[in-house]
């Protein structure tokens, strides 16, 4: 694959609704960079399983993605408690895995010449899709405060949800997550911790930008 030289990669892994949305797309706009949820992926199959659960097969997944641009990610359809569960069973599956690895990749190393570079989060992408990425970051918080920080979105986007549902399908992903055999979602060592339990999104963003610069300059 082509990569593009002297690009700024960031990549950033997370459990669910630890802030690093947020944090990647405050990094994009302050560095010019591509942002790709990865997680988005995952959901828009998790989706597609849920939806097309009769032809449901690796052929048919393959068709969709390969067909896929940044721009189909974003709707808000996406971000439903029912699509996130079934976006952590399809993930499980390392063949559903490899079909999604291009994309990743091209956004990753080869984004548009409009941007200096690139910022991934997801779950596997300090340890598997930008090994050597420039940055890389794990960014978590307490599971209560990311439940309540879940609870309020769903809350925005009026989803009849219970915060303990929140909080419970919340601790089921970072399961499912954490415990499956491919591409289980840890720290890798060279990631740099960043735990937003207490922090602000502006903080969060200050240290995280004092990290950048310092290398950058
Ligand atoms: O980040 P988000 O909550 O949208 O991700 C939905 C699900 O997709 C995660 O719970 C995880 O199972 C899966 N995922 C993954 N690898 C990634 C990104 C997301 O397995 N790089």
């Amino acid at each position: 694959m082509k990569k593009r030289k002297n690009i700024i990669t960031v990549a950033i892994d997370s459990p669910a609704a630890a802030g690093a949305g947020t944090q990647a797309r405050y990094i994009a706009k302050h560095y010019n960079l591509l942002y790709l949820d990865t997680g988005k992926i995952y959901r828009l199959i998790g989706k597609l399983r849920i939806k097309y659960f009769e032809k449901f097969s690796y052929k048919f997944i393959k068709k969709k993605i390969d067909k896929i641009n940044i721009n189909i990610l974003d709707d808000s359809a996406l971000l439903s408690n029912d699509i996130a569960i079934s976006a952590s069973i399809v993930a499980k599956d390392n063949k559903i895995r490899k079909i999604v690895k291009n994309f990743q990749y091209k956004c990753a190393y080869n984004p548009p010449k409009r941007f200096s570079g690139s910022v991934l989060d997801g779950r596997d992408i300090t340890s598997v899709i930008m090994k050597d990425a420039m940055f890389k970051f794990y960014i978590t918080a307490n599971i209560k405060i990311r439940a309540k920080r879940r609870f309020l979105e769903f809350k925005k986007l009026k989803k009849k949800i219970t915060y303990n549902e929140v909080l419970k399908s919340l601790k089921n992903r970072d399961y499912l997550d954490k415990s499956r055999k491919y591409s289980p979602l840890k720290k890798t060592k060279d990631s740099i911790l960043i735990n937003t339990s207490k922090l602000s999104k502006k903080a969060c963003f200050m240290k995280i930008k004092s990290i950048i610069d310092k290398k950058l300059i």
